[in-house]
């Protein structure tokens, strides 16, 4: 699945609430073709705490956890799935460090050096292994989650 017959790999991208709202979307999906990759399919959500907890539930038990469900309920996000070789690795690659704050500084073309601003706010999302790229697009592209689906993105 994550990986076709022709080399291809799928990764799941997310433009995290931050993102959205600080129109970083023009930039990113610029950065996004320039790297090469395809993006599939897009969609935008307003994500239900009840998502949230179950999309980065392997975090459930981390003290920042709550603090986390209430940013990524703050607004909508723009899901994307993109496809290239080698896609997971140079998605997370593009997308820089968890910390915005040190992406900064050590990563300071990263997409999360750009538009993020700490360990929290970090703008974007980038599945971590194949096997995660598999479960995040099922999860937001096969499955009925619940949310709020928001259909007209250019009004955002
Ligand atoms: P993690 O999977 O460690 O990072 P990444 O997004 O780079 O895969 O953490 C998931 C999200 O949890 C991260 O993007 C933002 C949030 N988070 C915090 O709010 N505080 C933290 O200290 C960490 C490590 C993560
Ligand atoms: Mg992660």
């Amino acid at each position: 699945f994550a990986s076709n017959a022709s080399g291809k790999e799928k990764t799941l991208a997310m433009i995290k609430p931050d993102g959205l709202s600080g129109n970083y979307t023009d930039r990113i999906k610029n950065l996004i073709s320039d790297s090469g990759f395809t993006i599939c399919k897009e969609r935008i959500i307003q994500l239900d705490e009840e998502s949230v907890m179950s999309f980065y539930a392997e975090h459930s038990s981390r003290s920042f956890f709550g603090s986390l469900v209430k940013y990524m309920t703050s607004g909508p996000v723009l899901l994307m799935i993109l496809e290239k070789e080698n896609a997971v690795a140079d998605w997370r690659a593009l997308i820089g460090p968890t910390d915005a704050s040190k992406a900064k500084v050590t990563h300071p073309h990263s997409i999360r050096a750009l538009c993020g601003l700490d360990s929290e706010k970090n703008c974007v999302h980038g599945s971590d292994s194949p096997q995660s790229a598999q479960r995040e697009i099922s999860f937001f592209f096969e499955e009925k989650i619940s949310g709020r689906i928001v259909p007209k993105h250019d009004e955002l």
